[in-house]
């Protein structure tokens, strides 16, 4: 028989499991009972959270936040444009304790971010707009209000008493109501206002009007059942109150809500209002809507602060470009010193390091935070703000940049696709 080899007669010596040595290799977690906490916890990015609040919200309600215009390419192309951008980090840049704030505005802020403004966020979750304002509160930065937003001025600054709110103001036709809201943001200590004049009429939503979810809402059947489905998103949202434009309790007359839908669109609105705006307002006056150097260059003229250089999330005029594509050159035209803010289509913390490399002082966040709200409440917007804000930090220190600041278009490389 031929002998065993030393390797064959080497033995595993065997003992009885210790508790105490599992311990020091797996590390258990506890069970989380708490349904949607536990979504929270295992959603790792933004895109989870929009998985999971496809599944918990009501079809229609999903669709409204989630869908844009028309054939809805400039929504994709928003995403898109992030994606193309290329990183260039410096090595061996010592980036421990990296500060992720900024100036903005005339205050600093915690990170780069702004909540942006979203009608009706009560819709989508009953913790709506006071919820999200809070958590801007508690992250530390700002939280634009809607004109057309669920929850009051004075209510929005309940829930977010040390919090720097901005006012988004759809001009409306009645100029009573432009000077009532106008003063109640200042009595509560809202800092800028937010003009949006991409909305001259409104833009086609398609999946909306497939839904029924028209203003006022004609829901077809197929959306009743469906929505019949949600019987906890009902409840809760007609035990808190059900739905109303909370800001424009002013409005004379008591209209419908169709009939303030067509006040907040009005196809005659020109740089007038701009200038009314401007000397009527002693806080500071950012223009949302500018898509082009020359509209930009021709707002700032008109003595406003700054401008958000947004397409509405690709909600208005579809097939118009990507904000990433016209951000540096909208820089270039208003110069160093013109606040220049961009949203549409940022869903990743790296997508703000790019928007900041490439010329914005900050981005503005819709969607993002709107899947979060449907997926948890108030616990939902808290996990996307955390998503976004270690996305951004991991990857800034990884770029070898340890100051929001310090962030130059040398660190990425991108070629816009319009041409300028
Ligand atoms: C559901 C929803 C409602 C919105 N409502 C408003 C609004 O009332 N006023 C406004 O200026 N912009 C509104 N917006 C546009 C956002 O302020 C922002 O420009 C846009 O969401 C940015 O794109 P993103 O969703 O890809 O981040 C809305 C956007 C969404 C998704």
């Amino acid at each position: 028989m031929a002998e065993k080899s030393p390797l064959a007669r080497a033995r595993t010596v065997r003992q009885m499991p210790k508790w105490s040595e599992l311990r020091s290799v797996v590390q258990f977690q506890r069970p989380q009972l708490n349904r949607t906490a536990r979504r929270l916890q295992r959603a790792l990015s933004i895109r989870d959270l929009r998985a999971v609040a496809r599944r918990t919200t009501p079809r229609a309600v999903f669709d409204y936040v989630d869908g844009a215009a028309e054939e809805e390419i400039t929504a994709k192309r928003n995403v898109a444009a992030f994606r193309r951008v290329t990183f260039c980090p410096d090595a061996l840049r010592s980036v421990a304790d990296p500060d992720l704030s900024v100036p903005l505005l005339g205050r600093r802020i915690a990170l780069p971010l702004v909540f942006a403004p979203t009608g009706y966020t009560r819709m989508m979750h009953h913790h709506g707009e006071a919820a999200v304002a809070g958590v801007a509160g508690h992250v530390g930065v700002p939280y634009a209000l809607s004109t057309v937003g669920s929850t009051s001025i004075e209510d929005v600054r309940a829930a977010s008493p040390g919090g720097e709110l901005w006012f988004q103001l759809f001009f409306t036709t009645d100029p009573r109501v432009n000077e009532d809201l106008l003063s109640r943001a200042e009595a509560a200590g809202y800092t800028t206002i937010l003009l949006t004049v991409d909305t001259t009429v409104s833009g086609m939503r398609l999946r909306d009007v497939v839904n029924g979810l028209t203003i006022p809402p004609t829901l077809t059947a197929r959306t009743v059942l469906n929505m019949s489905r949600y019987p906890a998103w009902w409840f809760n949202l007609l035990s808190t109150g059900g739905l109303s434009f909370a800001s424009l309790s002013s409005v004379p007359g008591n209209p419908t809500p169709g009939q303030v839908a067509s006040m907040m669109f009005d196809p005659g609105l020109d740089l007038r209002a701009l200038d009314w705006l401007r000397a009527r307002w002693r806080g500071n006056v950012v223009v949302k809507g500018v898509t082009t150097p020359e509209s930009a260059r021709e707002v700032m003229e008109h003595g406003v602060d700054g401008v958000v250089v947004s397409n509405h999330g690709g909600r208005q005029l579809d097939r118009s470009a990507a904000t990433l594509d016209v951000l540096p050159a909208v820089r270039a035209a208003v110069g160093p010193q013109a606040t220049v803010l961009i949203d549409g289509g940022v869903l990743h913390g790296q997508d703000i390091l790019a928007a900041r490399a490439l010329g914005a002082d900050a981005v503005m966040i819709g969607r993002a935070y709107l899947y979060g709200l449907m997926a948890g409440g108030r616990d939902g917007v808290l996990r996307a703000a955390e998503i976004l804000t270690e996305e951004y930090r991991r990857s800034m220190q990884l770029l070898g940049v340890r100051r929001s600041e310090d962030l130059t278009a040398r660190h990425v490389a991108f070629t816009p696709r319009v041409p300028v």
